[in-house]
């Protein structure tokens, strides 16, 4: 183990590529609300809104297989959404302990309803985060949990199918964003959202294959939220991954596929909930997580019973995963 000492040069090589006003950017945003954090960092959801999550979930499924028989969606059943669904996911998405919503949001079954709220919540989660307006936000709220609307001209058997798909198949699933644009059109932010939560910055997303600056900054956000909600539930094809793997995976995507900035902060969010947690090190090793390196959020500092460790300098070795979760 070593010291925690850097030379100049050493850290200076370790930054990543962003520019000095982005870290900054991303260090002020780690800093917001930093104290109340703390404070509630341990205080779990009451159960009232474990209880109004559920029953929000249960709502939109109604709705949803409404929209699904109608193959139309009614004026009143969005401003039905946000008059009573919006206001819950917002009070969800105020709990800081992410981590513990994590634990909550995890779907075990009808994936497709529960995961319209999971992401619902985790890109308000992430919107708040980035500062975005209160105005935004509710637009931004409403846009995720409608992103996936299209999925109802899927025929549930495709959703629901276990194994491989077809390319036949695949293409088929991949149609529920131009679905859910035809669906949400009279409403241009929620249906370019619909449209495009499958676009990725470096142009290999679907449909249209657009670049970074082409794609609707609200639909960059849902994009992160989905994928992050889709690793973390157990699907027909796939079991959940563990919390820390998700990070992990995501953060290998920080150059690519998402918004660098948009990314960096999530993460950063989402390592900063393990702060004071126990984690298992790739050499088995045991220690309590003490602090996050803002510029490589998964190098952070660890307290063992024979020392602290960083591990910025210790390359070989990686958290393998949180203890007793
Ligand atoms: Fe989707």
């Amino acid at each position: 183990m070593r010291e925690m000492k850097y030379s100049k040069g050493k850290l200076n090589n370790e930054i990543s590529p962003l520019t000095i006003p982005e870290i900054d950017f991303i260090m002020e945003e780690m800093n917001k609300g930093k104290e109340s954090e703390s404070v509630k960092r341990h205080v779990q959801p009451s159960v009232s809104i474990h209880e109004k999550i559920n029953g929000a979930s249960e709502q939109i499924k109604n709705l949803f297989e409404d929209i699904r028989k109608e193959e139309n969606i009614q004026l009143e059943t969005v401003e039905g959404i946000k008059a009573e669904i919006v206001p819950i996911i917002e009070e969800a998405a105020k709990n800081p302990d992410i981590y513990y919503l994590f634990k909550e949001m995890q779907a075990k079954n009808e994936y497709t309803y529960k995961h319209n709220i999971g992401v619902g919540i985790i890109a308000t989660y992430l919107g708040t985060k980035l500062g975005l307006s209160k105005e935004s936000l509710s637009d931004l709220t409403l846009a995720a949990i409608l992103h996936d609307v299209g999925k109802t001209g899927i025929p549930e058997r495709l959703l629901e199918k276990p194994g491989k798909l077809t390319e036949t198949e695949y293409e088929e699933i991949k149609r529920h964003t131009i679905y859910g644009y035809e669906l949400l059109k009279c409403i241009p932010g929620l249906a370019l959202t619909a449209l495009q939560h499958h676009e990725r910055e470096d142009g290999q997303g679907y449909p249209h294959k657009l670049k970074g600056s082409n794609i609707y900054y609200l639909s960059k956000i849902v994009a992160i939220a989905d994928v992050f909600h889709a690793m973390s539930s157990d699907r027909v094809y796939h079991q959940a991954m563990p919390f820390y793997k998700v990070i992990e995976q995501m953060n290998r995507d920080v150059f690519g596929k998402f918004n660098p900035k948009m990314l960096l902060v999530f993460i950063n969010q989402l390592m900063g909930t393990l702060v004071g947690k126990e984690v298992m090190l790739t050499n088995q090793q045991i220690g309590t997580i003490i602090m996050i390196n803002p510029y490589e959020p998964l190098k952070v500092l660890m307290k063992t019973k024979s020392g602290i460790i960083d591990l910025r300098l210790e390359k070989e070795l990686q958290i393998e995963r949180i203890i007793g979760k």
